[in-house]
């Protein structure tokens, strides 16, 4: 089912600012800030009312907040990619943008206080900082490893970093932090800081990578998938995956509905777009 609080309004645009390759935009989005889990996406229309691009893009949100001066607030992290986010990122203060939200499942928070780690892969580092605020309110320890390719593509917050235990950075060019791929160093930060739970976002590589460790090491794993979203609230199918349900029957299921966040041994990963051999409804 599509999130019972989803609606759409005009956000509008009251900060926009370029961080690295990023841009962190932050949008006027009145009660609708109120609903918002870490892990939930907006679908934002782009382009205008006169452009060709009819497809929502997706975005996960970074924070919400849902009281402050102005009211309640959302904010994104944008990478300027193709016509859509170019056009986002491009726009000014004030412009009022066509948003759907929340939309999609968010993060399970423990009810008791765990040690959690949480892995982010360039801007899927955007939904974590928003979910480490809320595990450190209840009194977790929380630490965060994030990679990237570059050290452009790392978005990593001054006042992001305040708000866990330790950060770990990586790179595949060795350009800041620990030179390699961020599962290459998870197993030793697992160990040495007694790791519970895993919470993960980022490209579908990455997060296939963390599962096998997850589940090699028996350590709970949700991980926020991502998937081509044509419309974000279930309707056109383009963002199926296959994915276990409750009764270990893999079905090819919407992410944008059943995910984006999932247990990660429910997704079978390095199907390669292909359907797995198996699955319910196969020809
Ligand atoms: C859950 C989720 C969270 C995301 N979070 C972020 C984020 O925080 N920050 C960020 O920068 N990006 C995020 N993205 C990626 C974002 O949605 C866009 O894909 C990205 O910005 C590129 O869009 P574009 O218009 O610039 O590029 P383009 O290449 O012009 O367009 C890509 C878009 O085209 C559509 N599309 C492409 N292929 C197909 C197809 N085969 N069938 C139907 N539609 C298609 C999709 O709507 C897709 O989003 C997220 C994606 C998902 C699914
Ligand atoms: S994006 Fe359209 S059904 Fe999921």
């Amino acid at each position: 089912m599509i999130n019972k609080h989803a609606r759409k309004i005009a956000a509008e645009i009251v900060s926009n600012k370029r961080v690295g390759t990023y841009h962190h935009m932050v949008f006027e989005v009145g009660d609708l800030a109120a609903f918002v889990r870490p892990g939930n996406f907006v679908a934002v229309s782009v382009g205008g009312e006169a452009s060709s691009m009819i497809l929502r893009r997706a975005f996960a949100v970074h924070r919400a907040s849902a009281k402050t001066h102005i009211g309640g607030i959302l904010e994104l992290v944008v990478a300027p990619h193709g016509g859509g986010s170019k056009w986002l990122t491009s726009l000014p203060n004030g412009f009022k943008v066509d948003m759907v939200g929340p939309l999609g499942t968010s993060f399970g928070i423990p009810t008791e206080n765990v040690r959690a780690l949480l892995v982010g892969g360039g801007y899927g580092s955007a939904p974590l900082f928003g979910l480490a605020e809320v595990l450190k309110n209840r009194g977790s320890r929380v630490d965060m490893v994030l990679g990237a390719s570059s050290a452009a593509k790392i978005y990593a917050p001054i006042e992001g970093k305040r708000s866990v235990n330790s950060m770990t950075i990586t790179t595949d060019d060795g350009s800041a932090g620990l030179h390699g791929r961020v599962s290459e160093f998870l197993p030793e930060i697992i160990e040495k800081n007694n790791i519970e739970v895993i919470y993960s976002c980022g490209p579908m590589g990455m997060l296939a990578a963390i599962s096998e460790i997850a589940a090699l090491m028996q350590i709970p794993h949700q991980c926020a998938v991502e998937e081509s979203m044509a419309c974000g609230i279930g309707v056109c199918m383009t963002c199926v995956i296959p994915m276990k349900d409750a009764d270990g029957v893999i079905k090819m299921q919407r992410s944008c509905i059943e995910g984006p966040v999932v247990s990660s041994e429910r997704v079978i990963w390095n199907s390669n777009g292909k359907i797995p051999a198996g699955t319910w409804g196969e020809l």
